[in-house]
């Protein structure tokens, strides 16, 4: 079975409250179970970058809710293609409130070549491993950080 991952980068709308944001969290962790995706997202009090991963027909419709949601407007994808393997294995909906200048650091950067096993001509993927390291740290995957976006 081929695994597929998307990431992108988007602006929350300027209401969204703590409430609110537990909302996106409750819904999307138990979606993304049913699914078969696993996710990570980082939030910076402005900008969104979510990771997700899976069976094509998962983040298929997991692409179809955040495409529709209303919390969040100027969707920008940094990458979306087939991966080797899941990157978050155990985390249905992991996040992590992160500072602005990191989060700049994970999007305005090179996400091509994300997909590939192994940077393919030289291509380095930055934006992509910058955003695996501040999850796993160097060394592997760590306990799933505690809920620490919402209220
Ligand atoms: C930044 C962001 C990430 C989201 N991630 C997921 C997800 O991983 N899985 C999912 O099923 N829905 C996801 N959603 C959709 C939420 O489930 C949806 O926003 C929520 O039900 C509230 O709907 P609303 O944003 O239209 O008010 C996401 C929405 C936003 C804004």
């Amino acid at each position: 079975m081929s695994l597929r991952a998307i990431a992108y980068v988007s602006d929350a709308v300027e209401d969204l409250d703590g409430a609110g944001i537990d909302h996106i969290l409750a819904e999307a962790s138990s979606f993304n179970r049913v699914a078969g995706v696993t996710a990570v997202l980082m939030f910076d009090g402005q900008r969104f970058v979510q990771y997700f991963e899976g069976p094509d027909d998962g983040v298929d419709s997991v692409y179809q809710r955040v495409l529709n949601a209303r919390s969040h407007v100027h969707l920008r994808e940094l990458a979306h293609g087939e991966v080797a393997t899941r990157h978050f294995p155990r985390w249905t909906m992991a996040s992590a409130r992160i500072d602005a200048e990191v989060l700049s650091g994970i999007v305005d950067t090179e996400w091509r070549g994300f997909t590939a096993a192994a940077p393919v001509d030289g291509q380095r993927r930055v934006g992509f491993a910058r955003m695996l390291e501040l999850w796993t740290g160097v060394s592997g995957e760590l306990e799933p950080a505690a809920v620490t976006l919402g209220s």
